[in-house]
């Protein structure tokens, strides 16, 4: 562990600067303490690891052990002895000593239980680290943004979460954080313990996504030899994730809805009720009512679906999450990448935060990425997200529907008003802002 602090408390001088030569000589940083007082004041101020001898003039340093352990139990403590003193080593280590030393020691040896005992911290951090996240995989916190938009939608499916409602839709562009959101509300729930089970409908048949979902019996089709479960069964007590639940095919949306209101359904083949609990979380990227009003989607269905709904805001409505989301990924890139990338430059962030993020939290994601695994410096630029200068010509073909689509028209009206205003009113030139004279 390289620029681990150790701090040296010791009342005779001579013993403190050998040791702190020593250690310096290895490349530590180091402090040093000729009381007890001294020693507890200056491991507030961090130090990684305490080097302490047993016997100081104003208290016992198992005192000071103690006191060390109690601010920060990460604190590492070899404690030195003057002679073998087997009861205070023993008390030492039951208090929380990584090891002592007997004096007169070695250098050497004293040196190695130091390399020793940092490699611990250095794994018990780590290992604090994971643990933290394993417990709490998907919390609400997992959402990363203080705007009002993703503040309301946290407080949703937290309460949803804990709610017994048990059929949630999810809508919002391509990575909003639709498949973070199910996770949270099923992390959330009373179901965590039991399993998430999430299936992409556009991705399979419908005959196989048929199966997929709600089982098969044996010789319910060729090459079904044998009886299988499907995903609600298997998810029992859990939850269900269907993503894309607009690509659905209607004879599935029937057996969907029958089995959404009476919690029971047929496997492939089978005539036998099956009786489960779970909870459906459906998403979509497209507007569901649109669907309905195409006749693309069924109405039933969708007003089941739609009971709790939960729509996820696309990041340029809430442009004051990207300075958030941006530190959040550096963090977690920092980690990943073992680099040391401190922010982004001011100009670089106003123009991310103009930027139009039409792949949302998904693209800034990749970008940042992208931006970490370039820059060698520890700043990011603007040089390191290359969408930021990407064309203008871009933007016509680039312009993302909005999930409550757009009005025609009305945008036409406006797009031509602006070149219009643009060019003081001079059609030629207007019609040229518009792409709209090449043929001519
Ligand atoms: N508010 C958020 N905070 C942190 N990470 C987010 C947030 N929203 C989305 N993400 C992350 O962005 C990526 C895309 O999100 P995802 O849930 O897959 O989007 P969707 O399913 O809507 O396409 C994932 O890595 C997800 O963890
Ligand atoms: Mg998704």
């Amino acid at each position: 562990m390289p620029n681990a602090t150790v701090l040296v408390v010791d009342d005779e001088p001579l013993i403190r600067w050998s040791l702190v030569n020593r250690l310096k000589e290895a490349g530590y940083r180091t402090l040093e303490a000729g009381t007890a007082g001294e020693a507890v004041a200056l491991h507030r101020d961090g130090a990684d690891l305490l080097l302490l001898d047993v016997a100081l003039p104003d208290a016992d340093g198992l005192s000071v052990l103690k006191q060390v352990k109690e601010t920060d139990p990460d604190t590492l403590v070899i404690m030195l002895t003057a002679n073998i003193d087997v009861g205070t080593a023993v008390e030492a280590m039951k208090s929380g000593a990584f090891h002592y030393a007997s004096k007169p020691f070695d250098l050497d040896e004293v040196m190695l239980l130091v390399e020793k005992a940092l490699e611990t911290t250095q794994l018990r951090r780590e290992v604090r680290v994971l643990r933290a996240r394993q417990a709490q995989p998907y919390g609400a916190s997992s959402i990363v943004g203080e705007s009002a938009p993703i503040k309301a939608v946290r407080a949703l499916l937290e309460k949803i979460g804990v709610s017994p409602a048990s059929t949630v839709l999810l809508s919002g562009e391509s990575g909003t954080g639709k498949d973070l959101a199910a996770k949270v509300l099923h992390y959330s729930s009373a179901r965590a313990s039991k399993p998430f089970m999430n299936i992409t409908c556009s991705a399979l048949p419908e005959t196989l996504l048929e199966s997929e979902l709600f089982g098969h019996e044996r010789g319910a089709f060729t090459g079904a030899d044998r009886q299988k479960r499907g995903l609600i069964e298997s998810a029992d007590g859990g939850t269900v994730f269907l993503d894309e639940i607009g690509e659905m095919v209607p004879m599935l949306q029937a057996k969907l809805l029958r089995f959404l209101e009476e919690k029971s359904f047929k496997r492939v083949g089978g005539a036998q009720d099956v009786k489960v609990d779970v909870r459906v979380v459906a998403a979509t990227n497209r507007s569901l009512q649109d669907e309905v009003k195409k006749g693309h989607f069924r109405e039933d269905l969708f007003y089941r679906l739609n009971v709790m709904s939960v729509v996820l805001p696309p990041l340029r409505e809430r442009t004051e999450d990207v300075p958030l989301l941006i530190s959040h990924y550096i963090d977690s890139f920092n980690t990943e990448f073992r680099k040391k990338i401190r922010g982004v430059a001011p100009a670089a962030m106003t123009a991310l935060q103009a930027y139009s993020w039409r792949g949302n939290v998904r693209e800034l994601r990749n970008a940042v990425e992208r931006a970490m695994l370039l820059a060698e410096g520890n700043e990011l630029t603007e040089s390191h997200f290359p969408m930021l200068s990407a064309g203008d010509g871009e933007l016509t073909t680039a312009m993302g529907l909005p999930i409550e689509g757009i009005n025609l028209e009305a945008l036409e009206r406006s797009l031509v008003v602006q070149a219009l205003e643009r060019c003081g009113w001079n059609q030629t030139k207007a019609a040229t802002l518009l792409g709209l004279n090449r043929v001519g």
